[in-house]
């Protein structure tokens, strides 16, 4: 197979995360015998500092023009220290969103089982943890009207979702559903807000086109609460923008590190796949980042835009390998991993490249 891939590392962390993610579909391309040929772009404080923009119009060319983007993560403590700043590299984020129409966010959380002692969450209560969520990514609070009125004391934003906004993921996520267990939760508040009214009016309305899924809805505080009282009840779950944001970081931890977990960004053009995790600033530099979220989404990368399966299975299974050597990065590391075992960044990715 053919394909172009682009390469957007973003800022601190991700520049070193991102280079180990390239390194393994290097490998793959070479195992399988595919070509990718690879671009590289700029995004983030990186962008800002050479040309103005978090996302230039350069970049978002080469995004429109690949198959699939490999993307890092953004930010700079400069920005986050300073509320005012006009430019700041997460423009560069929804930026990207709106421009490749990337409406699903996909977040498989999925628990190796030799890191079950990872999570602050008993290890009887994980294990078996196998999550897909979708989150909503282009409408909802973050995107309708916002501002301030009465002398700037009173500040509103307005939470807004049309059918097909809503219809389009579900349908996602129906679908998604028939290759698991056959399980759809659609998460929502329509005891209180008329957006999530309407966004269960259009899961049950899709519902008797899957007669083969089983659909549940829950309203968002009660799922909040499950996913740590029983994360195994979940399979599929699908839900809107903002209750997507809070539920997936809170589920994150289901894994035990952020460092461990992919996410695709989908819709109706170029897939972009990429750690859940920032910039990563107190531990930039320093070669200690676990790379595995990223080489992760290479797999997710592998597996969704371009359908090759074995690739992304081969690629789960040599991180599988590594887990079951003993071999740790710092933030996966416990009281037992001898320190020889504990690993930077290249160095457990060459683990990882040894074992595809
Ligand atoms: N998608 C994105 O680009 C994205 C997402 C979240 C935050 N950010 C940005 O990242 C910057 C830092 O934000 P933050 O500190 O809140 O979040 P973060 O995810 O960068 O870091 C949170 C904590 O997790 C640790 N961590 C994260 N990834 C790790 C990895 N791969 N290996 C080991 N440890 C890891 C960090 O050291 C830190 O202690 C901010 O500027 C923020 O705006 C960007």
């Amino acid at each position: 197979m053919k394909k172009n891939i682009l390469i957007v590392p973003g800022d601190g962390i991700g520049q070193e995360v991102t280079e180990v993610g390239k390194k393994v579909l290097i490998k793959i391309a070479e195992k399988f015998g595919h070509e990718f040929i690879y671009d590289e772009a700029l995004m983030g404080h990186v962008a800002i500092e050479a040309t103005g923009n978090p996302l230039p119009d350069e970049t978002l060319e080469k995004m429109r023009a690949s198959d699939a983007i490999l993307f890092g993560a953004v930010g700079h403590p400069k920005y986050d220290n300073d509320p005012t700043a006009k430019v700041r590299p997460e423009q560069g984020l929804l930026k990207m969103r709106k421009e490749l129409g990337l409406y699903a966010n996909l977040r498989p959380i999925k628990l190796f089982d030799e890191l079950l002692g990872a999570s602050s969450i008993k290890p009887e209560i994980l294990k078996g943890s196998d999550i897909l969520f979708f989150r909503e990514l282009t409408g909802d609070i973050y995107f309708g009207e916002k501002g301030r009125k009465n002398n700037g004391d009173t500040a509103y934003d307005i939470a807004e979702y049309s059918r097909y906004e809503v219809e389009r993921i579900a349908r996602r996520a129906f679908e998604a559903a028939r290759t698991r267990s056959k399980k759809l939760c659609s998460v929502d508040k329509a005891n209180v807000l008329e957006t999530s009214r309407l966004w269960r009016e259009v899961v049950q309305a899709l519902a008797p086109e899957y007669p083969d899924i089983t659909v549940e809805h829950q309203f968002v505080d009660s799922a909040a609460m499950m996913l740590i009282k029983d994360p195994r009840r979940f399979d599929v779950v699908v839900t809107a923008n903002l209750f997507g944001d809070i539920l997936t970081d809170e589920a994150s931890q289901i894994a035990g590190s952020m460092g461990m977990l992919a996410s695709a960004s989908v819709g109706d053009s170029t897939g972009v796949y990429e750690p859940i995790h920032g910039s990563g600033h107190d531990i930039t530099g320093m070669g200690v980042a676990n790379p595995m979220a990223s080489v992760l989404s290479a797999a997710l990368l592998l597996d969704i835009s371009f359908g090759l399966k074995e690739e992304s299975d081969a690629i789960i299974s040599a991180i599988e390998q590594v887990l079951k050597a003993g071999f740790r990065t710092r933030d996966i590391a416990d009281s037992t991993t001898a320190p020889e075992m504990i690993l930077g960044t290249d160095a457990i990715g060459e683990e990882i490249l040894k074992r595809i």
